[in-house]
């Protein structure tokens, strides 16, 4: 570019021509760049909007489409993903199914084992929790063992359609609408009259709540409680 220069223009314009290019490329690269930043972060969005719609259970397959359930991860059974309940949204669910001594709380969709920790360690429940993924499994049943609770508190390496729920006196649920549609019909089978079913954020279809309660998390974000009681 220098050598272009010097033929047709003298020095100091020259040296300013090769500043106006070199202008140009960096405008040039700093396009493109804006374009993959827009590129990527729109990508972002639109995956993080799509996860959000998927969780409120009005996304990609409608709340009543069963025949279309997610798949999250390499199990096919595994049709929810794991998103944690707030501790307050979890001391929330238990006291409004009003939890004791005398309780069987099966959390079915476990996670870390959260909600079966807190029954037995804050409640005095005894609590099962109900895990598809191992490294969640595994993680909830070390934190059970490290403390103590493990005369009160287990987890069900399972798939939660295939668990026997008879002995349950309370069931808690973080799943999506049509998941609880699907599961519907072995609550009804299985709950005794009186048993409580409380679930986070996702209704269950076709059945009035006796109770709905708002919590604000720490983040100020706001979560509803349902609880449900089997005629
Ligand atoms: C939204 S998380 C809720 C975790 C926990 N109950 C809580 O409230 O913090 C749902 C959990 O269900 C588990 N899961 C999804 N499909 C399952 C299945 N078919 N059987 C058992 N667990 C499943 C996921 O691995 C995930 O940990």
């Amino acid at each position: 570019m220098a050598r272009e220069c010097k033929q047709i223009l003298a020095p100091p314009l020259c040296l300013s021509t090769s500043w106006l290019r070199a202008g140009r490329i960096r405008a040039m690269r700093h396009r493109q760049f804006r374009k993959s930043y827009r590129a990527f972060f729109g990508g972002a969005i639109g995956l993080t909007l799509g996860l959000v719609l998927l969780l409120s259970g009005e996304g990609l397959f409608g709340q009543n489409d069963l025949t279309a359930l997610p798949q999250f991860g390499s199990n096919p059974n595994k049709i929810v993903p794991y998103v944690p309940t707030p501790p307050e949204v979890v001391q929330k669910m238990l006291e409004l199914a009003k939890v004791g001594q005398d309780d069987t709380v099966y959390d079915l969709g476990s996670g870390d084992g959260r909600i079966v920790i807190m029954a037995a360690d804050k409640f005095g429940a005894h609590a099962v929790g109900v895990e598809l993924d191992p490294d969640l499994y595994k993680q909830s049943e070390d934190r059970i063992k490290q403390m103590g609770l493990d005369k009160r508190a287990e987890i069900l390496h399972e798939d939660f359609f295939n668990v026997n729920i008879r002995r349950a006196t309370v069931v808690t649920l973080y799943l999506l609408t049509s998941v609880n549609e699907r599961l519907k019909p072995m609550l009804e089978k299985q709950l005794r009259s009186g048993a409580r079913v409380v679930s986070h954020d996702f209704q269950m279809p076709g059945w009035q709540p006796e109770k709905t309660e708002e919590v604000v998390d720490k983040n100020g974000l706001s979560h509803k409680v349902y609880l449900y009681v089997r005629p």
